[in-house]
């Protein structure tokens, strides 16, 4: 049997970390990781090792030869990288193109929105993805949604505390704006079907499980946990004046999180709360295949199962071995919205400077 040979960058993250699960499934890929030299001793790095994943020490950052040298004989090349590093990715699909790449899939990852000022991060990725196409570099680029992992505000018992990155207890406007939701771990599995199948060439993939308003996820969560939840709406002038602040404070580079971070996470609000943009009709009006028309016999793991493993103690949470430094965390003006959106969102590795480098 031929295998396919895939590349995977960031494997030692969230999203990379459900890839690499999701192929390892199908013996027809052949797996590999690019790993920066001052990680490969990393817990999640040695246990793929020990799955059959053979790793190319490389940096992103380092000369695009030595890029080159470590795409050598691979088919696909995935990235996950976080969104400070999304233009370091461009080296990397030059060198993708020197050697023959058959196909490209940058970091997408996100929710749908259309390009050109409605939110940064979306933006840092366009410009990628247009380098891609001035390089006629085979491509696929996949949006998967709010992952599920994000989506549910906190519990007064705290019962769920331990799985939860950030509060998250914030309605947006009237609460029932339909959005895309994900269970990160189903990534991976619908990569594998992705980056096999012809229909997805040069093309953009919504790979969703679901579509919720933020008052149908109390409601599950409320019925699951016999808890009444607080529901905090903030109006829809909170979220342009907040969108404005943060824009006005990160006009300008290097990516400092301190202002980038509270940026980005305004602009989902606007994006997928106020303008209602991560849902499939509007991913299909910007030109989006969708996972529910191209695998209609893949089965997504139940977003109220996924509620239930939460409050039965079960779930894993997601960034759990991230630490915040103290420094960062005075820095991070905290508002009425403190709980929801500053804590760990803002991820910092003690070996990684994963949001929070310049460049
Ligand atoms: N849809 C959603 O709800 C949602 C939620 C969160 C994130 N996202 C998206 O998903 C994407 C991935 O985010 P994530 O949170 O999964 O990432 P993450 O866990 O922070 O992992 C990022 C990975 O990139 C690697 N990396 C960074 N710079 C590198 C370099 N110079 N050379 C080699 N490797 C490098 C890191 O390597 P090290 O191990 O060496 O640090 C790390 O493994 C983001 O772009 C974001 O937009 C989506």
């Amino acid at each position: 049997m031929s295998r396919t040979r895939v590349l995977l960058v960031g494997a030692a993250g969230e999203t990379g970390g459900s890839i690499a699960n999701g192929l390892l499934e199908n013996p027809v890929f052949e797996l590999y990781a690019l790993v920066r030299h001052r990680s490969v001793q990393k817990p999640a790095i040695v246990s793929l090792q020990e799955r059959g994943v053979q790793i190319r020490k490389c940096d992103l950052k380092g000369p695009e030869e030595a890029l080159a040298n470590a795409l050598q004989g691979i088919d696909i090349v995935i990235s996950c990288v976080g969104p400070a590093e999304q233009q370091d990715q461009i080296p990397l699909a030059k060198a993708a193109k020197k050697v023959g790449v058959k196909r490209f899939v940058p970091c997408g990852f996100i929710t749908v929105a259309p390009a050109g000022g409605i939110m940064w991060l979306r933006d840092e990725k366009e410009t990628v993805y247009n380098h891609i196409k001035q390089l006629h570099l085979p491509y696929t680029i996949v949006d998967v949604g709010w992952w599920y992992q994000l989506s549910y505000p906190r519990l007064e018992s705290g019962r769920v505390d331990y799985a939860m990155t950030t509060a998250n207890n914030e309605l947006v406007g009237d609460g029932d704006i339909p959005t895309a939701i994900t269970d990160l771990r189903d990534i991976g599995r619908y990569m594998a079907r992705i980056i096999l199948d012809d229909r997805t060439l040069n093309k953009m993939v919504f790979a969703y499980n679901t579509v919720v308003t933020q008052n149908q996820i109390y409601d599950i969560l409320e019925d699951i946990s016999e808890e009444k939840i607080n529901r905090n709406y903030i109006s829809e002038e909170m979220v342009y004046n907040r969108v404005l602040a943060a824009r006005q404070s990160s006009e300008t580079y290097p990516f400092d999180p301190v202002k980038f971070i509270p940026r980005y996470l305004a602009e989902y609000q606007l994006s997928w709360g106020l303008r209602g943009d991560n849902t499939p009709d509007f991913a299909k009006y910007l030109g989006y295949l969708t996972s529910k028309e191209l695998y209609p016999d893949f089965q997504p793991t139940d977003f109220k199962d996924y509620l239930q493993s939460v409050i039965g103690g079960t779930a894993k949470g997601v960034y759990t071995d991230r630490i915040i430094s103290r420094a960062h965390q005075r820095a991070f003006p905290r508002s009425e919205s403190s709980d929801s959106l500053y804590t760990r969102i803002f991820p910092r590795t003690e070996s990684s400077d994963s949001l929070y480098m310049s460049r």
